[in-house]
C-alpha cells in the first residue's frame, strides 16, 4: 500500500491529483461518472466578481496534441457560486479550491474577502487575465503586479493562497519568486500558452477571439521544464499542470518538482481521467518501492 496523501502547506490532500480550473464545470456534470471523493481536489471554474457570459463562439479549436480555448471566463459570478455551487461541492469530501480571476486590481481582494467566511480549502489566483486599468497586460506577466495582487489578497484572507502562473512570460521563476515573496503558500503552473489557429481557406482565425490558450499534451514538455525551473527557484510547494493524460505523465511532473498535479484537458477527452490517473500513479509509485507518493517530488536525476 502506498500513502497517496500529500501536504500543500497547511492543507492535506487525499492524493496529489486535482481537477484543473475550467475543465470540470462546477462538477454537477461530472458527478454521475465518478466518485468525486476519490480526487485530491477540485479547482473551480474561474470566478469573477460579476457573472460573465464569456466570448462568442467559436471559442474552442482542436489542434495536434491539444486544443485552443478562448472561453473567456464564462461563470455565474462569485456570489452565485458561494450560495449555490459551493455548498454542494463541499459535500464531495475532497479539497475545494476557489479559482478567482480579476480584471481590476481591487477585484482579487474583494473576492478573497467574500470567500473568507466560506469553507473553501484554498484560493487559487488566476493571474492570466488582462489588467484593464493597467493597459490590459496580464497581471501575471509582471513581477511588480504579482507582488501587489498577492500581498493585497494576503491582507484580507487567511485561506491558503495558491498563485497560478501564466507561461506567457520571459522568466517564470522570476514570477514565482515574486509570488513567494509576497506571501503565496504555493504556486500552480502552467496556465495555457497563447496560440493562434487559422483556417487557410478563409484566412480567418478559427476562433472569434482570434487567439486562444493552448493546452493538452502539446504543452507538457514546456510545463515540465517550467515546473522544474520554479521548483529550483522557490521553497513553497509547486503544483504542476499542462498536458497530463496518464499516471506516468503525473509522475513525470512530480519528478520535475511538483508536490501535486492538476489535470485539465484530459477531463474533456475522458471524464474519468483523474480517477484513472490516480490509480496509475499509485501503482507506478508502488513499483518504485516508495512508501508514499510525496517521495517522488523533485527526484529528477542530473546527467
Ligand atoms: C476549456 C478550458 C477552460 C479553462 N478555464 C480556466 C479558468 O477558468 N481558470 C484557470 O485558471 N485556468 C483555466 N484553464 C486552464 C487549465 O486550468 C490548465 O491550467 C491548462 O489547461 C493546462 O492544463 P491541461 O493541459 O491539463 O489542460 C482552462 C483550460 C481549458 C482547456
Amino acid at each position: 500500500m502506498v500513502d497517496m496523501t500529500v501536504q500543500i502547506g497547511s492543507l492535506k490532500l487525499n492524493n496529489p491529483v486535482i481537477a484543473a480550473s475550467g475543465t470540470f464545470g462546477f462538477e454537477r456534470e461530472i458527478e454521475q461518472y465518478m466518485d468525486l471523493s476519490k480526487l485530491g481536489g477540485i479547482s473551480s471554474k474561474g470566478l469573477t466578481i460579476k457573472p460573465r457570459s464569456g466570448n462568442d463562439a467559436p471559442r474552442v479549436a482542436e489542434c495536434p496534441q491539444g486544443m485552443l480555448n478562448s472561453v473567456g471566463l464564462q461563470n455565474p459570478g462569485i456570489e452565485y457560486f458561494i450560495e449555490n455551487e459551493l455548498p454542494h461541492m463541499l459535500t464531495y469530501g475532497c479539497a475545494v479550491i476557489a479559482n478567482i480571476a480579476g480584471h481590476e486590481f481591487e477585484e482579487y481582494g474583494e473576492m478573497a474577502k467574500l470567500l473568507e467566511d466560506t469553507a473553501v480549502d484554498a484560493i487559487e489566483l488566476n493571474l492570466s487575465c488582462p489588467n484593464v486599468s493597467g493597459g490590459c497586460m496580464a497581471f501575471g506577466s509582471d513581477a511588480y503586479m504579482i507582488r501587489s495582487v498577492v500581498s493585497s489578497v494576503k491582507k484580507v484572507s487567511s485561506k491558503p493562497l495558491w498563485v497560478k502562473l501564466t507561461p506567457n512570460v520571459t522568466s517564470i521563476s522570476e514570477m514565482a519568486i515574486a509570488a513567494e515573496e509576497a506571501g503565496a503558500d504555493a504556486v500552480s503552473l502552467i496556465n495555457t500558452l497563447l496560440g493562434l489557429v487559422i483556417d487557410i481557406d478563409s484566412r480567418r482565425p478559427i476562433m472569434k477571439n482570434n487567439t486562444g490558450g493552448l493546452s493538452g499534451p502539446a504543452v507538457r514538455p514546456v510545463a515540465v521544464r517550467m515546473v522544474n525551473e520554479v521548483y529550483n527557484a522557490v521553497s513553497i510547494p509547486v503544483i504542476g499542470m499542462g498536458g497530463i493524460m496518464t499516471g506516468r505523465d503525473a509522475a513525470e511532473m512530480m519528478i520535475a518538482g511538483a508536490s501535486a498535479v492538476q489535470v485539465g484537458t484530459a477531463n474533456l477527452v475522458k471524464p474519468t481521467a483523474c480517477i484513472d490517473i490516480i490509480r496509475e500513479l499509485e501503482s507506478w509509485t508502488a513499483n518504485t518501492g516508495a512508501a508514499g507518493v510525496s517521495e517522488i517530488t523533485g527526484t529528477i536525476v542530473k546527467w
